[in-house]
């Protein structure tokens, strides 16, 4: 059986939903990476959660510094954004993280919340100006306007494979 953690960053709270989901479908622990002291070196592989927050992902400064320690183990990237898997993300997520990094990881994108009333007064204006700018017309209406995607179902197809690599024997105790 191998033991891994769940890592998230959240600033409204969606990706903190989809982390307690699938900690709680996959029985590990869960912890805010801002606000807890856990170390993905306690673990035999790791999943890191953070949403994209104006291009970026929340917690790349944190998961640049463990960087040694998830290279050395499976590490799944759990992204959360307006954005689906595309271009776009794999942009965002290229200008966050090491390129190493990113070739090591398992990514699955999952789609958040944005909730206009819930902003703070900085994030509104914000989203209204990029709205405005934004020539994708389905884009600029979710970013004014906000939008809804969170859905358990989401987290389906990244259970499977984890439950399996869970199953598996840690690789320093396989036969010699
Ligand atoms: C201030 C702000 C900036 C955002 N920037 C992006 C972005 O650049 N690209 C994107 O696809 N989604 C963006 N989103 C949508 C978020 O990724 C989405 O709302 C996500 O569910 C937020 O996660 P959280 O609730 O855990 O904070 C942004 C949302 C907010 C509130």
């Amino acid at each position: 059986m191998q033991n891994g953690a769940i890592f998230y960053a959240s600033k409204y709270g969606s990706t903190e939903q989809y982390a307690h989901w699938i900690a709680d479908e996959l029985d590990v622990p869960v912890y805010d990476l801002r606000r807890d002291h856990a170390e993905p070196s306690d673990y035999d592989f790791a999943l890191i959660a953070v949403p994209v927050i104006y291009h970026k992902l929340m917690g790349h400064k944190w998961i640049r510094r463990h960087t040694g320690d998830l290279l050395t183990r499976p590490t799944f990237l759990i992204t959360v954004s307006g954005a689906g898997a595309g271009k776009k993300l794999d942009g965002w997520i290229a200008t966050s993280l090491p390129p190493d990094l990113i070739a090591h990881v398992e990514h699955f994108a999952l789609r958040g919340r944005q909730t206009p009333r819930k902003l703070t007064y900085f994030d509104w204006i914000m989203l209204k100006i990029g709205g405005l700018m934004n020539p994708d017309k389905q884009a600029a209406r979710e970013e004014m306007h906000g939008f809804d995607f969170m859905d358990k179902a989401q987290i389906a197809p990244l259970v499977e494979p984890i439950r399996h690599l869970q199953n598996a024997h840690p690789a320093h105790a396989e036969n010699p």
